[in-house]
């Protein structure tokens, strides 16, 4: 479980985060909603320690990140995968390499395997993801929703428990941003992966979300199901899904 409590963050005087607290339970899907520059990206960075708070914490599986040294910080950190937003292949490497790059270089140090293994592993991986059979490609000769999930295949390569996707449809048009909600859904729910998604987009919110949560002003101003989001009377909430959603929401999974 994560929880993130009472958390503020300033850049350069100007505060980001103004308190925010949410807990994230354990095999769930966690959507984060807000509008661009609301500080999204820089709440998932202190989820996995790229940011420190100014004040309060973060907590993963009961450990708060800034009491932790630097071994037990790496150990906390394999536990997560993040997927950056608009996060890149490496292009110089096939994409087996890309896909093998984490167990490679785990924890910043170089790790000796046997060249088949990896190749065995890569193949596992790009199978879970809809992916077989691209592993000897280059990065250049994917079209944009291939890359995605090669990305994603990288992602869950060293058997993370932790899954975070920032803005992993932008950029997809709405079939591939479909299949790319499927495998979210697909990963969570076949490898138990806990995962937390931001997003503008409000179909996939409706399709994957077990708890969707608006970031305001600096703070969780609603934290709830998509059936009660959608009751939720709060104007800010009410105004973002009918500016950012472009078509009927369908309920369901
Ligand atoms: N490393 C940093 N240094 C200084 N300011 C930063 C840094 N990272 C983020 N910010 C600022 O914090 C604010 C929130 O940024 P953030 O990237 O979290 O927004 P976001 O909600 O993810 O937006 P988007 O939907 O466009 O991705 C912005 O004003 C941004 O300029
Ligand atoms: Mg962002």
């Amino acid at each position: 479980m994560i929880e993130i409590r009472n958390l503020y963050k300033s850049f350069n005087g100007k505060a980001v985060l103004k308190g925010v607290s949410l807990t994230i339970e354990e095999g769930k899907v966690t959507t984060i909603i807000g509008q661009s520059g609301c500080g999204k990206s820089v709440l998932l960075k202190h989820v996995v320690g790229l940011h420190k708070p100014d004040e309060g914490e973060v907590s993963v599986d009961g450990e708060v990140l800034g009491d932790l040294d630097d071994e037990a910080m790496r150990l906390c950190r394999s536990k997560f995968s993040y997927l950056f937003q608009g996060g890149a292949l490496f292009d110089s490497l096939t994409v087996w390499e890309n896909v093998v790059f984490p167990l490679v270089w785990e924890g910043g140090r170089h790790h000796h395997y046997d060249k088949r293994i990896l190749q065995k592993k890569a193949a596992e991986t790009l199978e879970l993801v809809g992916m077989a059979h691209v592993e000897s490609l280059k990065p250049s000769e994917l079209s944009g929703g291939m890359k995605k999930r090669v990305a994603l295949a990288r992602a869950i390569v060293h058997n993370p428990r932790y899954i975070l996707y920032d803005e992993p449809t932008t950029g997809l048009d709405p079939v591939m941003s479909a299949v790319i909600d499927d495998l979210i859904l697909t990963l969570n729910r076949e490898l138990g992966l806990t995962s937390v998604v931001v997003t503008h987009d409000m179909q996939s919110v409706a399709h994957i979300s077990d708890e969707v949560c608006m970031l305001y002003d600096g703070k969780i101003i609603f934290n709830g199901s998509v059936a009660r989001m959608n009751q939720e009377k709060n104007p800010v909430l009410q105004q973002f899904i009918q500016r950012e959603n472009k078509g009927p929401i369908q309920f369901g999974q």
